[in-house]
């Protein structure tokens, strides 16, 4: 097991990453001396195959845990939901002391971590992600929050965990569709931070590929252990060092509001915005071409669309979604872009034009 601590003063905490972690949590959590209730929230997929046990160990620390489930997707990061879960966390009367328990992707941790941050004006709560996605990005850092039609993270909240357990075990029962788009986020951390982690990225593939359980110990702390960095030095994105997170976002959130949040996996569609936000280094800031193609190449070794198409009308509905992502200031599109891998600027204004440019150039 590996360990890496995200350093927050008295907000900091542990973020374990291993086999065989799930039968422990009773233990780690008696260790935060939390209150004895506390709700496992999950998700229709997540619950039936991690609850029971995640149930058991906890009443054997000595806690009372009750279970609320929600439907798989991003469907489930709504208001709507949001209200749902409400109403039972009263019902299984959770108080200022107890704490909930995200165990899920993505889309659990976003919502039970939104719960946790209002219920009660804010209990404490622990993430077991069990997506690659979850484990090396959504489960660090404290960003929580559902969807609005209108775009995607519009209501939210910053509240950091307690605890986060990333039991690799969870990865053996991913679709591979889902494990393919976290790839696209382990890509990203190359991209945004660490040139060699590209380079492992490039060699072991294969290996990440199957799934491999000591290397993907070492590329999942590696991942939480940037993540860790960023959010500890930039906690609530005011200096532009956490933006740089957002590399291949700006694009990738438009793409998954203009389909109804249903035809592209989260992971997928920042694969895309990365080629585009690859390609839009090389116009706007000189990015070398062939490490614009690295990115591209890497991508579609991952398994992850690398180009899209996308009629007038979806050009225009995605330049809209666009500018109603948290990214826009003043009205005006703003991206990540990369000077090299590794290397990336934030707030990078690019006019419209050269995204119609890009968005050519990618199949649009
Ligand atoms: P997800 O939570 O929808 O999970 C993907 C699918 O896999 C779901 O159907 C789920 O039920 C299933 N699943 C999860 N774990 C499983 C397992 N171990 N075995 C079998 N099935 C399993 O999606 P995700 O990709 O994990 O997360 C995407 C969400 O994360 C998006 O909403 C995105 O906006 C958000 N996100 C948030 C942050 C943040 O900092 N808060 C960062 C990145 C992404
Ligand atoms: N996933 C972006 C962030 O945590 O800031």
């Amino acid at each position: 097991m590996r360990s890496v601590q995200v350093s927050l003063g008295d907000r900091s905490y542990s973020i374990h990453v291993g086999n065989g972690l799930l039968p422990k949590i009773g233990d780690y959590c008696r260790r935060l001396k939390l209150g004895e209730r506390c709700v496992i929230v999950t998700d229709s997929n997540v619950g039936p195959k991690y609850a029971d046990p995640l149930v058991r160990t906890l009443k054997m620390a000595g806690f009372v845990p009750n279970v609320v489930t929600v439907p798989a997707g991003e469907g489930s990061k709504s208001l709507k939901v949001v209200g749902e879960c409400f109403d039972q966390l009263a019902m299984k009367r959770l108080e200022r002391r107890s704490f909930i328990i995200a165990l899920g992707g993505g889309v659990v941790g976003d919502l039970a971590g939104f719960l946790a941050a209002t219920y009660l004006r804010g209990v404490a709560y622990v993430q077991v992600p069990t997506t690659l996605l979850a484990q090396v990005d959504s489960s660090v850092g404290g960003k929580v929050g559902v969807n609005l039609k209108a775009g995607k993270n519009l209501v939210g909240a910053f509240h950091q965990p307690r605890l986060v357990l990333c039991d690799l075990d969870t990865l053996g029962t991913l679709p591979d569709r889902e494990y393919r788009a976290g790839l696209a986020e382990i890509v990203k951390y190359g991209v945004i931070k660490d040139s060699e982690l590209f380079r492992r990225l490039e060699r072991e593939l294969d290996k990440i590929l199957k799934r491999d359980a000591n290397t993907l110990t070492g590329i999942i702390s590696r991942c939480c252990t940037i993540k860790a960095e960023v959010v500890g030095a930039d906690e609530f994105e005011t200096t532009g060092l956490r933006a740089t997170l957002n590399w291949g976002h700006t694009l990738g959130h438009g793409l998954e509001a203009i389909s109804g949040y249903n035809e592209y996996l989260h992971g997928e569609a920042i694969s895309i915005g990365q080629v585009a936000a690859a390609r839009l280094s090389t116009r706007m800031l000189g990015f070398p071409e062939k490490d614009a193609e690295r990115i591209r190449d890497l991508l579609q070794r991952c398994g992850l669309p690398i180009s899209v198409k996308l009629a007038p009308k979806k050009r225009e509905a995605l330049f809209d979604a666009m500018r109603l992502d948290k990214k826009v200031a003043q009205g005006e599109l703003k991206f990540v872009l990369a000077n090299a891998i590794g290397d990336v600027v934030t707030g990078q204004r690019v006019p419209d034009a050269d995204i119609t440019a890009i968005l050519n150039s990618i199949g649009a």
